[in-house]
């Protein structure tokens, strides 16, 4: 019986996390709500369950995972609240869109200190707590571009492989602990996460990918469209793998990460970068005649935020 443990959920003020916390509460789970905008998000969530604010099982904590001092804070309040939490679910991220040559450093910077350090530094923080709880399980929420790299979202992709590949070391080391670590390979779902308002574009759409942006723009959004599925869903599928026993769980949550997971198993490297070029209209190899560097040279690097 899961119905007296207690969740923290990052980046639960909005999308895949709000719909989680709320799922969970309902669901009977002591819910931490950890966001950068308490007042907010509690409201959202307070809406999307009906508790109300002396709730015992919904308890809202700040944290921005770029600030090591709200870390710490928060961690502190989460164990003043409840103790050492049973599961903590990472799902707060960023994204962005652009190629390589397009996305300045200052991207990548902020990128890992979301995705990846901010993370990190909280589940080094909570360890001892629930460590010394003797039971517990780590989530960590990946993407389709965790499986493989994805054109024109590579910081996107090199955060969420950092993350699986951080959760795979980790279970090795806290399952004697009874911590068990699980990956959950996400679909699409309908989030701002999807759209061009809730990503950070990097894209230089008369730049020398041109041609790409074009193709990848029309398909990407039909594709998205066609396979996003609600928040809800997701939190169906977070709420199962919250109640996996095993020491490592990697599974995909949503049809599209299924089938990915699948074909990543199945078919050659090579074979995937030509499924993928098809899929997104990327022109073939050596398809772009070469022009003087000194014509196509990008913006130098700023920060697009
Ligand atoms: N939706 C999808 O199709 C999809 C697919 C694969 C994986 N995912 C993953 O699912 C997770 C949730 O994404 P989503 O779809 O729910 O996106 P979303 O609607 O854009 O929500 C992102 C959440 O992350 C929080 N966040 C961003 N920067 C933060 C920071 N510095 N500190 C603390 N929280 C921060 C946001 O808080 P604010 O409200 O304060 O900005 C928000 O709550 C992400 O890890 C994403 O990569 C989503």
């Amino acid at each position: 019986m899961m119905t007296s443990r207690t969740v923290v959920v990052t980046g639960a003020s909005r999308g895949l996390g709000l719909a989680s916390a709320a799922h969970l509460h309902r669901a009977g789970w002591t819910v931490v709500a950890a966001m950068r905008s308490v007042d907010e998000g509690m409201a959202r969530l307070r809406d999307a369950t009906g508790a109300g604010a002396a709730d015992r099982r919904l308890i809202g904590v700040r944290l921005d995972l770029t600030d090591a001092e709200s870390i710490s804070g928060a961690v502190k309040d989460i164990e003043q609240a409840v103790g050492a939490p049973y599961a903590l679910v990472h799902n707060a991220g960023i994204s962005a869109a652009g190629m390589v040559e397009e996305t300045p450093v200052s991207l990548w910077e902020r990128m890992f200190a979301t995705n990846v350090f901010g993370p990190v530094a909280l589940t080094r923080a909570l360890l001892p707590s629930m460590r010394a709880a003797g039971a517990g399980r780590i989530v960590l929420v990946s993407s389709q571009g965790g499986v493989r790299g994805m054109p024109a979202t590579a910081p996107y992709s090199a955060v969420k492989g950092a993350l699986e590949r951080w959760g795979e070391s980790m279970a090795g080391e806290v399952a004697s602990f009874g911590i068990g670590v699980s990956v959950l390979v996400t679909g699409t779902y309908d989030t701002d996460i999807i759209t061009d308002a809730g990503t950070t574009d990097c894209r230089v759409l008369d730049g020398p990918y041109a041609r790409h942006h074009q193709t990848m723009d029309r398909r990407g959004r039909a594709a998205m469209r066609y396979a996003a599925r609600s928040p809800e869903a997701f939190a169906v599928g977070l709420e199962k793998a919250l109640q996996s026993n095993k020491p490592f769980d990697r599974r995909a949550v949503g049809p599209d990460a299924r089938m990915l997971m699948v074909a990543s198993r199945l078919l050659p490297p090579s074979a995937l970068h030509h499924m993928v070029r098809v899929m997104m209209g990327i022109p073939r190899f050596g398809a772009i005649r070469p022009v003087p560097a000194t014509a196509t040279r990008l913006p130098a690097d700023s920060d697009p935020a």
